[in-house]
């Protein structure tokens, strides 16, 4: 059994990497590539996996090369696949991704392909109500999502939802979610306020939490991170790291953070194990394939 189950998408990730992001009309001649699983939903469950964490990942793919690399990747990282769908009419969807290799910052399209067409008649929703937290973003689509918090929540599951990308959500999402893990843009997506240090991080949870949110878990990118349940306030630095490429570091983070918090670490213990998991993903070129191990990490969860 798994004790984490994660409602998301796989995407093939082709990741380019040069001495900028590309601009408009322009063309450069880039210095890598890699071609591997990307998805927000999928790297969360490898990054959880790699850590020594039991997930299950409910998705959709086609049947096609991009799937077979998906079932394969996965299983590789022994992640349970056996309630991914695999539909003859959909392809695998795609991301291209530019990096920028001297800030590792980058600028990414998803065609989501299979998962985009994901009903809530398919999903089996067993996994859910025998798992402990449900972990989710905003890449399938909404009823579906809406459809497997309600069920978890019926259930007494912890419920994670990583609101990205960011879309307009209602109500009811936010009171069935226990932690909410926007990163600094989709918090100014909800809130409106432009999040540039800790202060505004602060005034952005606080609106967050007047809209029936219990934790709120802003992440900063080389900021750091800012937690707030209204009562408790944290603050972490980020780590120093050289980062190459930072695609999936929100994953990573969300990955670290999900299982630090089913082992029943304290909630400061969690956001400082999901700091280092994110930092040090952003060390390897890649999504899904630069998730950290446990031995990397060097830390106990
Ligand atoms: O969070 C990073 C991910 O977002 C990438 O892997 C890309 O596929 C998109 O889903």
């Amino acid at each position: 059994m798994s004790e984490l189950t994660i409602l998301g998408i796989f995407v093939a990730d082709i990741s380019f990497s040069g001495d900028k992001i590309p601009t408009i009309g322009e063309t450069i001649l880039g210095d890598s590539y890699n071609i591997g699983p990307g998805g927000k939903g999928c790297n969360q469950a490898i990054a959880i996996s790699r850590l020594g964490g039991k997930v299950n990942f409910i998705s959709k793919l086609g049947n096609d090369e991009y799937g077979k690399l998906a079932i394969n990747e996965l299983k590789k990282d022994n992640i349970d696949t056996s309630n991914i769908i695999i539909s003859d009419k959909h392809k695998t969807g795609v991301a291209g991704i530019h990096v920028d290799r001297n800030t590792g910052k980058n600028s990414i399209t998803v065609v989501r392909g299979a998962p985009s067409s994901l009903t809530i008649n398919e999903i089996d929703t067993d996994l859910i109500t025998r798992s402990k937290i449900f972990l989710t973003q905003l890449e399938v689509p909404l009823d579906v999502t809406l459809h497997c918090l309600k069920i978890a929540k019926k259930q007494g599951l912890i419920n994670i939802l990583n609101p990205a990308p960011a879309c307009e959500l209602t109500r009811d999402f936010f009171e069935l979610v226990d932690y909410f893990t926007p990163n600094e843009t989709e918090a100014e997506f909800y809130t409106s306020i432009k999040i540039s240090d800790e202060n505004d991080a602060r005034k952005s949870a606080n609106e967050l939490i007047k809209m029936g949110i219990k934790n709120v878990i802003i992440t900063l990118g080389e900021k750091g991170v800012f937690y707030s349940n209204g009562k408790e306030e944290i603050y972490i630095k980020a780590r120093k790291v050289k980062a190459i490429d930072t695609t999936g570091a929100g994953d990573a983070f969300n990955g670290g953070f999900s299982l630090a918090l089913l082992k029943g670490k304290k909630i400061k213990d969690c956001l400082e194990l999901a700091n280092t998991v994110a930092g040090l993903s952003t060390t390897k070129l890649g999504a899904g394939d630069s998730m950290p191990t446990l031995n990397e990490i060097d830390m106990k969860i």
